[in-house]
């Protein structure tokens, strides 16, 4: 069986850039691959996070994803950093890690960009750390959204110039998603991804109640007018489409696509109608992880379980890489 692995950082509400970026692709996948699915603690302490926040953060994010439909039982679903091997490898890669190009990645500029006043070295090698949590697996798949494709060539990166230098140890892992293009999700005020920090009237997360879905999709950005025939689609209604796409009927997505195409289109009718449909897609997965999230009893469980599935691939790993580097003296 393939080995797939993927991480979701513990920083707040999952939403639905989540959702179709990463965790629709853990639910297809677990039934036939070897998975390893993972809450990224340790990364989201490059901002400093609150210590009383964690241990809830870190629930609510296992919690999500299984009211969403992972199944425990399938996969090795685990906290990062249960898993010490992974800082292990982590360790040994930063060696093969050069300051140009983590200098270079676009999200280390952008955090830059935000958060000047804690531009920490964790935030440097982020990329690092993220190539250690699939590489540690051996990881042939990794289902991420786009804005992770960079780090996924990052991560292929580090395993050939281990292998280069060390001998054979790690296949070169790819992004992955089922449709094969990387999803994007866009925010609702059409300005760029859907986003955990960003503007909170702009983003579905998926604890949001029906009536506040509702009214963000009322305020979902879509201020041109008609559009004249043979003129391209504007974004905003590109963006309604996408998201239309993702959770209506088939039916649904033709009348309001017919009503595009006949100029009758009105955006108002269509952002009711996805305000509806989001609500009936986000209200089970809302309810069972509001359950999920207060029965620690279970999650502790579930995570310790994971955490040994986790360690025992990663331990086969780290010995491996431990040798060819000559870390063997007894
Ligand atoms: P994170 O926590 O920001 O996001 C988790 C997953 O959600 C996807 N995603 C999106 N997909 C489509 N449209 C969007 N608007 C959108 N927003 C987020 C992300 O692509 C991701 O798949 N660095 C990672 C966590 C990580 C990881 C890993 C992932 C750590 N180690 C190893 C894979 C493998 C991150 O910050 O994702």
């Amino acid at each position: 069986k393939e080995i797939v692995v993927s991480g979701i950082r513990s920083t707040g509400y999952l939403h639905l850039g989540n959702y179709f970026g990463a965790i629709r692709n853990y639910i297809r996948m677990q039934e036939t691959f070897n998975c390893y699915f993972f809450v990224a603690d340790w990364h989201s302490l490059t901002t400093h996070p609150d210590p009383k926040d964690l241990r809830g953060n870190v629930f609510r994010v296992l919690a999500e994803n299984i009211a969403s439909g992972l199944d425990p039982e399938k996969v090795a679903l685990y906290v990062q950093s249960d898993v010490p091997e992974i800082a292990e490898l982590y360790l040994l890669l930063n060696m093969l890690a050069y300051m140009g190009e983590l200098e270079k990645v676009p999200t280390f500029k952008d955090k830059v960009r935000l958060q000047p006043q804690n531009v920490n070295a964790g935030l440097l090698t982020y990329p690092v750390l993220m190539s250690a949590d699939i590489l540690i697996h051996r990881a042939v798949k990794v289902p991420v959204g786009k804005d992770q494709e960079q780090h996924l060539e990052m991560a292929r990166n580090y395993a050939q110039r281990f292998n280069s230098r060390y001998g054979d140890l790690f296949p070169e892992p790819m992004a992955f998603n089922f449709g094969d293009n990387l999803v994007k999700i866009p925010s609702l005020d059409g300005v760029g991804k859907m986003s955990k920090s960003e503007n909170q009237m702009a983003t579905l997360y998926l604890s949001d109640d029906d009536e506040l879905i509702r009214k963000k999709m009322k305020k979902a950005k879509t201020d041109s007018g008609p559009v004249e025939p043979g003129m391209p689609m504007p974004e905003s209604i590109e963006n309604l489409f996408l998201l239309m796409d993702q959770v209506s009927t088939p039916d649904v997505i033709k009348h309001f696509r017919d009503a595009y195409d006949n100029q009758s289109l009105r955006y108002g009718d269509m952002k009711a109608q996805l305000g509806d449909d989001m609500v009936n897609f986000i209200a089970p997965i809302r309810e069972k992880a509001l359950a999920l999230q207060n029965d620690a009893t279970y999650l502790n469980r579930i995570m310790k379980e994971g955490a040994e599935k986790a360690r025992e691939s990663a331990a086969q790993t780290l010995q491996q890489a431990r040798k060819l580097i000559g870390i063997h003296y007894y």
